[in-house]
């Protein structure tokens, strides 16, 4: 038992899937795992571990930000031996990204100042696992995705007043999110394996949205290059 994740060790696969909605890790054992077991309700951030094509799979909810994905993820990396993880949420759109467009995240810059306290101060640049990010991209142009594949902006608030997004849309920026960044640093302090996958739920300069339908037939997508990507 670890303080927030109310399971024993070997409850969890080494292999697992993260959305920031807990009731999506639940849609993902629903809809994809064979015989799931929900191992995790504190909080309400339900885990859920499965079978996938023969292969044993978990699927855990981490909350927003980057402070409650590194709280998930440190005891996943610290207590249950995870080896890998995929992120699989949602981003706001900026520079060439269009609504529903998938996108897998090399790399995550980043506002929050989690990262500097790693570090000690130093810009450390927080990158994906590149063998998953390979097999996420296979996969994606297999399945004819529509695909991006670049940086990735982590930042602390969806509600800002700033002229972020004018900065980093003028660097090549593709999408906004807020867990990111966490998720990498951790996985490279840990000598673990990440990747980031996500749809563009909402454009940030139009506001122009998905409906909750659009989300689950692209949450659908993701899922299935994020199983590929992690056990391919
Ligand atoms: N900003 C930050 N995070 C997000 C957004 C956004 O516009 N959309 C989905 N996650």
């Amino acid at each position: 038992m670890s303080i927030h994740i109310a399971a024993q060790s070997g409850d969890i696969a080494e292999t697992i899937l993260l959305p920031g909605d807990p009731l999506r890790a639940q849609w993902i054992a629903e809809n994809f795992f064979e015989n799931p077991v929900r191992y995790n309700t504190v909080r309400n951030m339900f885990g859920f571990t499965g079978t996938y094509k023969g292969h044993r799979v978990s699927a855990q909810g981490t909350g927003m930000g980057v402070p409650s994905l590194s709280i998930y993820v440190n005891e996943l990396f610290n207590d249950y031996n995870v080896q890998t993880a995929i992120r699989v949420g949602t981003c706001g759109g900026i520079g060439k990204t269009k609504l529903r467009d998938v996108v897998i995240a090399m790399a995550a810059s980043t506002d929050s100042g989690t990262n500097r306290r790693a570090t000690g101060g130093l810009d450390y640049s927080p990158i994906a696992n590149y063998e998953l990010l390979e097999r996420a991209v296979g996969s994606a142009r297999e399945r004819g995705l529509d695909f991006h594949v670049g940086g990735i902006a982590t930042m602390d608030l969806f509600y800002d007043d700033s002229n972020a997004v004018d900065v980093l849309e003028k660097l090549g920026v593709l999408a906004l999110e807020m867990e990111t960044t966490g998720l990498y640093t951790l996985a490279a302090k840990y000598q673990r394996r990440a990747l980031t996958i996500c749809t563009v739920s909402d454009m940030v300069r139009t506001h122009e949205a998905t409906s909750s339908e659009e989300r689950e037939t692209g949450f659908r997508a993701m899922v299935e290059v994020a199983l590929d990507a992690a056990l391919g």
